[in-house]
């Protein structure tokens, strides 16, 4: 049923849910996994602004430090195949092009991500995908 599965990453625990759901259900379906970490041109938040300062890390480097983190975190055996890009713009409007760009049978997100409204359950892009992609989405909850 899935051959290519897009997992969105930002850094957060929450995307590390949607990381491990993504790699488990690639095993299972031995689908490509393509993860993928959107640099909107914002300040860094949080956790990401201690990692660039803690390792001396350029704002590059640090997108490409949440997607080897997320690689890790996937837990996919070899023979899986996961590709990892950074992708810049509007978050949500970067992961639906590129999920029709790679012809994606499934995205998977976090509910939540770095944001600061704890009260919200659902963060402004995955309520942006959800209403707007052309394939199923799954929303981990942590
Ligand atoms: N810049 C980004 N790049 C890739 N994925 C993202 C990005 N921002 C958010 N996401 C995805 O959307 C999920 C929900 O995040 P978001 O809607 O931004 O919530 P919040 O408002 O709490 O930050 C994240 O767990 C992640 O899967
Ligand atoms: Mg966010």
């Amino acid at each position: 049923m899935f051959k290519t599965i897009l997992v969105a990453v930002d850094g957060s625990g929450h995307a590390g849910k949607a990381v491990r759901c993504g790699g488990d259900i690639a095993k299972t379906y031995g689908a490509k996994l393509v993860l993928l970490a959107v640099d909107g041109h914002r300040p860094l938040k949080g956790p990401l602004i201690d990692l660039a300062k803690s390792e001396d890390l350029s704002r590059s480097e640090v997108f490409e430090r949440i997607l080897a983190s997320a690689r890790i975190l996937a837990e996919v055996p070899e023979g899986v195949t996961v590709e990892q890009r950074v992708g810049f713009g509007d978050p949500a409007d970067e992961i639906l092009d590129e999920a029709g760009r790679i012809d994606a049978d499934l995205i998977v997100v976090g509910s939540r991500g770095l944001g600061e409204y704890a009260e919200l359950l659902l963060g402004s892009v995955s309520r942006k995908i959800l209403h707007l992609a052309k394939v199923p989405v799954l929303v981990a909850h942590s």
